[in-house]
C-alpha cells in the first residue's frame, strides 16, 4: 500500500515507463548520494553518522541480502577485501536465517535493503542481532522496519523507487558500500590519504559516466530487438563484473521472462560452455581492467562454438580482442574500482528494452512485488 501511495506522489515525467525514468534519474541520485558521504573539499569519505563499533576491530564483516541487494553485496565483498582488507562472508538472506552462522559477538553485520521490508533480510538482521551483532543497514526507506531495528543507518539517496525492477536504488547501494569500504580501509590502516583521495576522485566521476554511458540507449534499443528472439541467454564477468553478471541476468529474467543465468566467467569450461551454440547470445560485461585478457580467452571460447558475444566493454578493450561480435556497446574509460556502478547503465538499459520490444509489464511484472514483506 505504501508503494501504491508514492507511486502517485511520483509520476513517471515524460517516460514510458516508472523503470525508464528511474534508470535515467541515476546520474542525479547517485550525485546526491554521493554528497552525502563525500567531503568534496577535502577528498575524503565524511559518513554521515558515527558508527557504533570500530572497523579496525573487526575480524569479519557478514552480509546478507536479496536479489539485486545481495548482488549489490558481492559487489562490496571485493571492494572490503581489497580496500579495507575486511574479510566478507555473505549469503542469501534466506539461506543466512535458516543456516543460522556462528557470529561472533560484537562483530558486524551489514544488510542491504531498498524497501527495508524483505522478510528474509529482516529475519536474517535479527538472527544476527540476537548473536550479538552490531548490524548496520543500507536502505532507500530510512523509516523502515529494517531501519528501524538496526544499530545505525547509511541511507541510499535514490528517492522512491517504482518499477519492481530495482535500478536507481543499486547502483545507490553500491556507492554508500564504496564509500563504507573506503571508510574501513581508512579505520584498519590499509588505505593512505592519497589512495582515499584517489578513490574518491573516481566515486566522484561516476555520475558524469553514468549519463554518458545513457547516450548508449538507442543502440540497445536495437540490440534488445535480437536479444528478444532468444530462449536463453548467458552474461558473463570476472572480479567485480561477475556479480554485474549476475545482476544483468536477473534484470532480464524479470522483466523479458527470457531464461537468463549470469555466470563467473572463468566457470565457462566447468559446464556453461556446453550450452553455447548460435541461439544463445552471450554478454560479456568487461571494462579493459587487470583481468580482462582472461574474459577474452573466454569470449575466443564462446566464439570458437558459434556463440554470438556481446561485449559491454571500453574502446580499449573492443579494439584488443579481435572477436567479431553480434554487437559492442562502448563504455567511456572509467576507473575499473567504480566500473560495477557505471556498467549497471547497459545492463539496466538492455533488460528494459527487451522487455519493452517484447510488450511486457515492465514496472509490474508477472508474479513479482516490490517488496517481498512475507516468506
Ligand atoms: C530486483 O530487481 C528485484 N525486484 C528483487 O530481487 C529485489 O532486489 C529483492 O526483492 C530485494 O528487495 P529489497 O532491496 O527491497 O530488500
Amino acid at each position: 500500500q505504501k508503494i501504491v501511495s508514492q507511486a502517485y506522489l511520483v509520476d513517471k515525467g515524460n517516460h514510458r515507463h516508472f523503470m525508464a525514468k528511474e534508470i535515467h534519474e541515476q546520474p542525479e541520485v547517485v550525485g546526491r548520494t554521493l554528497a552525502h558521504y563525500v567531503d568534496m573539499a577535502n577528498g575524503r569519505i565524511a559518513l554521515p553518522e558515527a558508527l557504533p563499533f570500530d572497523f579496525a576491530k573487526l575480524s569479519r564483516l557478514s552480509i546478507t541480502a536479496c536479489g539485486t541487494a545481495f548482488y549489490a553485496g558481492l559487489v562490496a565483498k571485493y571492494w572490503f577485501e581489497t580496500i579495507a582488507r575486511l574479510p566478507v562472508e555473505i549469503d542469501v538472506a534466506s539461506e543466512t536465517r535458516y543456516r543460522e552462522p556462528p557470529l561472533e559477538r560484537d562483530g558486524l553485520t551489514l544488510v542491504i535493503s531498498q524497501s527495508g521490508e524483505t522478510a528474509d533480510t529482516l529475519a536474517s538482521l535479527r538472527y544476527a542481532k540476537a548473536q550479538g551483532q552490531h548490524s548496520l543497514a543500507v536502505v532507500n526507506v530510512p523509516t523502515s522496519t529494517i531501519a528501524r531495528e538496526c544499530s545505525v543507518v547509511m541511507p541510499t539517496l535514490a528517492g522512491p523507487e517504482i518499477g519492481v525492477a530495482s535500478t536507481k536504488a543499486f547502483s545507490c547501494q553500491l556507492t554508500v558500500l564504496l564509500c563504507l569500504a573506503i571508510a574501513a580501509g581508512r579505520a584498519r590502516g590499509t588505505l593512505d590519504a592519497a589512495r582515499e583521495r584517489a578513490l574518491v576522485d573516481a566515486l566522484i566521476t561516476v555520475p558524469g559516466l553514468m549519463a554518458e554511458s545513457v547516450k548508449l540507449e538507442a543502440e540497445v534499443e536495437v540490440l534488445s530487438r535480437e536479444i528478444a528472439k532468444a530462449r536463453d541467454v548467458l552474461y558473463l564477468g570476472r572480479g567485480t563484473s561477475y556479480p554485474m553478471a549476475l545482476e544483468g541476468a536477473l534484470k532480464l529474467k524479470e522483466i523479458s521472462y527470457i531464461h537468463a543465468e549470469g555466470y563467473a566467467a572463468g566457470e565457462l569450461k566447468h559446464g556453461p560452455i556446453a550450452l553455447i551454440d548460435e541461439t544463445v547470445p552471450v554478454i560479456v560485461i568487461a571494462p579493459h581492467d587487470a583481468i580482462f585478457e582472461k574474459t577474452v580467452s573466454n569470449m575466443q571460447e564462446v566464439a570458437a562454438r558459434g556463440g554470438r558475444i556481446v561485449l559491454i566493454g571500453d574502446a580499449k578493450g573492443a579494439a584488443d580482442h579481435g572477436l567479431d561480435t553480434l554487437a559492442t556497446l562502448t563504455m567511456p574509460d572509467v576507473d575499473p574500482v567504480v566500473a560495477p556502478i557505471v556498467y549497471a547503465v547497459p545492463v539496466q538499459l538492455l533488460a528494459y528494452h527487451t522487455a519493452v520490444f517484447m510488450g511486457k509489464d515492465v514496472d509490474q511484472p508477472r508474479n513479482l512485488a516490490k517488496s517481498v514483506t512475507v516468506e
